[in-house]
């Protein structure tokens, strides 16, 4: 059984306001954890609920997870101020699920319920995450409803996926996108930043493996969570990302588009393809130096090696080099250095012989950092000299943290050049 998902304050959902509507679908009972998780986030959530919302899912089960009461009611004294109040406050509106005639009404900017009123009073970013019968969603009028909602109103819309829908219905289009994708998407919303839209981050994550014989490898204990981190981390802030990625074991970001690699030369291979489109390019990956001179046709028998084996390696090729003449001019390169000792000074001599912009730099010896931990501590270092350490934070926390100092630098390459 995995681990349940440990969830903490963090960006962009801290201190953010969120108001969740839930309308009349099956697909509400997930929303009581969509409104558990943005609260664990930090998010202050005003979950308001339809009539037919309450018809599936009790009032309480919100108050037990955000600490405040669902709103309901437009007619009443509270109702008829709150609904002006909240939709000002409001960081991000998000409807989940979003029934057809939810969706009918919204497109006609009808104000006949709480959640209504409240969408046509707002300004502020909106979310639908449609959820219904795949007949209802292939409807003509539904199309239109959704076509208007996203283009005429630029609300944006999450799915529906593709599964298993109500009990009796069979599968096809309709179901609601899990309330995991919805808490990264709600954070794509309330992340974004003028410096990255439009702009492209290729990151490497996770381990690489290089093959012995069919069933064994050589490779090391890299999760992939640092990458992904990253990768999460640019794509709230509304970059288009590219992930290539060896196989890790941590569990790959919703939203960035995913290069599955298994060696290192593999990973060369999709990087040098990529490297083109990318503005930034982070090193995340922790690619084997070396590979085995020879990768055997059949299993290594152990019979037939009683008495030892000896392998004979090759050196791998530098992913982060070999990529450099397929960069655009103005492209920002960050790697990492993991080192276990003289932390410092060889993460300088890396800096300087791969032509990085940036190196962040960590101490695999150190409790809380390095390898399949959730935390990390790291120390930035640039071509200037200066060096900045950063105390011990989550690897979301870091990841944020690498963002944000390279902000000016890029903004700097990237002004005027896109
Ligand atoms: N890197 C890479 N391709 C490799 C090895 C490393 O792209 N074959 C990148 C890593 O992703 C990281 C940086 O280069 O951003 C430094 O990686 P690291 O493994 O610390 O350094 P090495 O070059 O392997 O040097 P050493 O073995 O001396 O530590």
């Amino acid at each position: 059984m995995s681990a349940p998902r440990v969830l903490s304050a963090r960006r962009p959902w801290k201190d953010r306001r969120i108001v969740l509507g839930v309308t009349g679908g099956i697909a509400a009972y997930k929303c009581v954890q969509l409104a558990r998780d943005l609260t664990r986030l930090g998010a202050r959530v005003d979950v308001v609920l339809t009539d037919a919302a309450t018809r599936f899912v009790a009032p309480l089960s919100f108050e037990g997870v955000t600490g405040s009461p669902p709103l309901m009611d437009l007619f009443s004294s509270r109702g008829a101020a709150l609904h002006i109040h909240l939709a000002r406050e409001a960081d991000a509106v998000v409807v989940a699920p979003a029934t057809a005639d939810f969706l009918a009404r919204a497109a006609h900017g009808r104000a006949d319920d709480l959640l209504t009123t409240l969408l046509l009073a707002t300004r502020a970013p909106v979310l639908l995450a449609p959820a219904m019968n795949d007949a209802m969603f292939s409807h003509p009028q539904t199309s239109r409803n959704l076509d208007h909602l996203e283009h005429v109103l630029g609300h944006r819309i999450a799915g529906p996926a593709t599964g298993p829908l109500a009990h009796g219905e069979g599968e096809g289009p309709g179901r609601m996108v899990e309330p995991d994708e919805l808490v990264e998407r709600v954070g794509r919303v309330l992340g974004e930043d003028p410096l990255f839209e439009g702009k492209t981050v290729l990151v490497t994550a996770g381990p690489t493996r290089e093959r012995l014989d069919p069933v064994r490898y050589l490779g090391n204990r890299s999760s992939g969570r640092m990458g992904y981190a990253l990768a999460a981390a640019a794509w709230r802030r509304g970059a288009e990302v590219l992930l290539v990625s060896g196989p890790g074991t941590a569990p790959p970001p919703v939203g960035p588009e995913l290069v599955s690699v298994e060696t290192a030369r593999e990973m060369r291979d999709a990087v040098c393809e990529r490297a083109g489109e990318a503005h930034l390019l982070i090193f995340a990956a922790a690619v084997a130096d070396f590979r085995p001179s020879l990768s055997r046709e059949s299993k290594v028998k152990r019979r037939s090696v009683s008495r030892g084996i000896e392998v004979e390696l090759t050196p791998n090729p530098d992913v982060a080099t070999e990529s450099r003449p397929f960069r655009r001019d103005d492209a920002v390169s960050v790697g990492f250095a993991l080192e276990t000792e003289n932390l410092l000074d060889e993460a300088r001599r890396k800096l300087e012989e791969k032509g990085f912009d940036m190196i962040v730099a960590n101490d695999a010896a150190e409790e809380g950092a390095g390898f399949d931990v959730e935390t990390n501590r790291v120390t930035f270092m640039t071509p200037s000299g200066e060096a900045r350490e950063l105390p011990l934070l989550g690897k979301d926390e870091v990841a944020e943290e690498i963002l944000d100092h390279l902000s000016d630098m890029a903004s700097e390459r990237w002004t005027g050049r896109s």
